[in-house]
């Protein structure tokens, strides 16, 4: 028959086993009320859980209970050293009832909190049979000592707190493995289609800045393709075989985003339960690309512009230094200038950022790129919806070269998207690239912030393009037609590059 005490220490321990199961956050919790249990069952005033840490070569308090638990936790035990490091060198348990005259007693800690400690009863945290920690249970209450019996109930429990230890463990090294894993996959390179010249000048400027390792802003409209410039920079500077790491600042919620680059260590907030590494340590000796810079938090900024000019931070929660080695590319699509005028972004670190900005054009400023990058799509979904499209109807072609592709690249890449999923024809259609086509200066007129001298060029280049192509490039009768000089549309030919196509 089992006593009274043994049913409850039977029913705390399958609780325990609930909690370890079903408990994948706080394992600081978890070991205090697995050490909880264990001090009350075995009757005793106090109690600490100390682990190992291998490296140093000792054992620190991870809990400790009773009224001078909190000051005992600033200790640490040499291994070997005192009960709990003999516990840990010899991986056997051990039960002390007279501790003033035990050799192994460490006095030191005990007379510097002013503990007397009379009796003791310390084992071993065993993972796979390897001493990971110590429970020691100090002082039974009531006459007589520890027994036996307590000590073969305290080892249940400290391979109960074991084996939450090992959970955990193994469910940090399953998240770094998704982690490298995310960062395999970010080396997934895009192909990159360039035909028009500006893209193309802005290519060969990226090739000079490759080398360097200073910081760079790209500076474009939504989907005019900042990030495969990133891209570019990384691949062809000395660290392309190193990690590109890419972060959007607009998509992570503001309070994750610190330890998201920075990282954290364990139990800096509530749910750091391990140490973290963050993306700037992810991409050390590679490159980070930090999308959408205009997003990133006044308590950020300051944060990186010290990444930048000392190339040291620390994680969340800890005080020590990070060194890293990272080359910093930024991303915006907003008018920075006008944010650091409201104060929203520190004027210093945009002036770091800023050395070398490079300016990528809307799509309808590039149409020769058109054409291009229709063919480019065409094919990779082509392949996706397994259909078999010769190409684009002339009357497609013509529709996506008069468009003025606010969303730009992206913008044609979802348009060819869904062709290929509607278009039926051997040849993709003008209806099944549903392109609303409002006149151009319509459209311009309802957005705020553009430029309207390039709006006014862009759209005098279309317009002379179709004047031209209709009267069969003669200038002599375009200019009649469009009203204005000859020796005036040669020159307007010349200025705006209109080719025939
Ligand atoms: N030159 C290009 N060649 C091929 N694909 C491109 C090019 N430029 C942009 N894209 C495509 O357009 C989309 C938007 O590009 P992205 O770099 O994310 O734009 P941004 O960062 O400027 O908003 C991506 O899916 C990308 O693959
Ligand atoms: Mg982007």
């Amino acid at each position: 028959m089992l006593s009274k005490i043994d049913k409850t220490k039977f029913n705390t321990l399958i609780e325990i086993n609930v909690l370890i199961n079903s408990n994948y956050g706080d394992i600081h919790a978890l070991l205090v009320q697995i050490l909880e249990s264990a001090t009350r069952l075995c009757q005793s005033e106090a109690s600490s859980l100390l682990l190992v840490n291998r490296e140093k070569r000792e054992l620190y308090f991870e809990a400790a209970l009773g009224s001078k638990g909190s000051e005992v936790k600033n200790f640490t035990v040499k291994l070997g050293e005192g009960i709990a490091g003999w516990v840990a060198t010899h991986n056997k348990s051990i039960i002390v009832n007279d501790v003033k005259n035990e050799k192994l007693h460490l006095k030191k800690i005990a007379d510097m909190i002013d503990y007397p400690s009379k009796t003791m009863l310390a084992v071993p945290m065993r993972l796979k049979n390897e001493c990971i920690g110590v429970i020691e249970l100090l002082n039974k209450k009531g006459s007589g000592g520890f027994t036996q019996d307590d000590c073969d109930w305290l080892e249940i429990f400290a391979n109960q707190a074991a084996l939450a230890i090992g959970n955990a463990q193994n469910l940090e090294k399953v998240r770094n493995e998704v982690e490298s894993l995310k960062e395999a996959l970010g080396k997934d390179y895009h192909v990159f289609i360039a035909k028009s010249p500006v893209i193309n000048e802005k290519l060969e400027i990226i090739e000079r800045v490759a080398k360097t390792d200073s910081s760079v802003l790209l500076l474009g409209e939504s989907g005019v393709g900042k990030e495969l410039f990133a891209e570019q920079i990384h691949l062809k500077s000395p660290r392309a075989a190193k990690p590109f790491i890419r972060v959007n600042c607009a998509a992570i919620p503001e309070g994750l985003l610190e330890s998201e680059l920075f990282g954290h260590v364990k139990g800096a907030f509530t749910n750091a339960v391990q140490n973290r590494k963050g993306r700037f340590e992810a991409a050390d000796g590679g490159t980070i690309f930090l999308d959408e810079i205009g997003d990133l938090p006044l308590s950020l900024q300051a944060k990186l512009l010290r990444v930048i000019q000392q190339k040291t931070f620390e994680k969340v929660g800890s005080d020590s230094s990070v060194k890293v080695d990272v080359r910093i590319l930024a991303a915006t699509n907003k008018d920075i200038e006008i944010l650091v005028e409201k104060g929203e972004f520190r004027s210093d670190l945009y002036y770091r950022l800023n050395v070398l900005p490079i300016y990528i054009p809307p799509l309808r400023q590039r149409p020769e790129d058109i054409p291009e990058l229709a063919d480019f799509f065409l094919k990779k979904y082509r392949a996706e919806t397994k259909k078999q499209f010769a190409g684009f109807s002339s009357e497609a072609m013509e529709e996506m070269l008069s468009y003025s592709w606010p969303g730009n690249v992206r913008e044609l890449q979802n348009c060819i998207e869904r062709a290929c999923v509607i278009g039926r024809d051997e040849w993709i259609q003008k209806k099944d690239l549903f392109i609303k086509n409002t006149p151009y200066l319509e459209e311009q007129n309802g957005e705020s912030g553009r430029n309207l001298k390039a709006a006014i060029n862009t759209f005098k280049v279309h317009y002379i393009q179709k004047a031209l192509e209709e009267n069969n490039w003669n200038q002599t009768e375009t200019a009649k037609v469009l009203d204005i000089q000859r020796t005036y549309l040669s020159r307007l030919i010349r200025e705006l590059s209109i080719k025939e196509k």
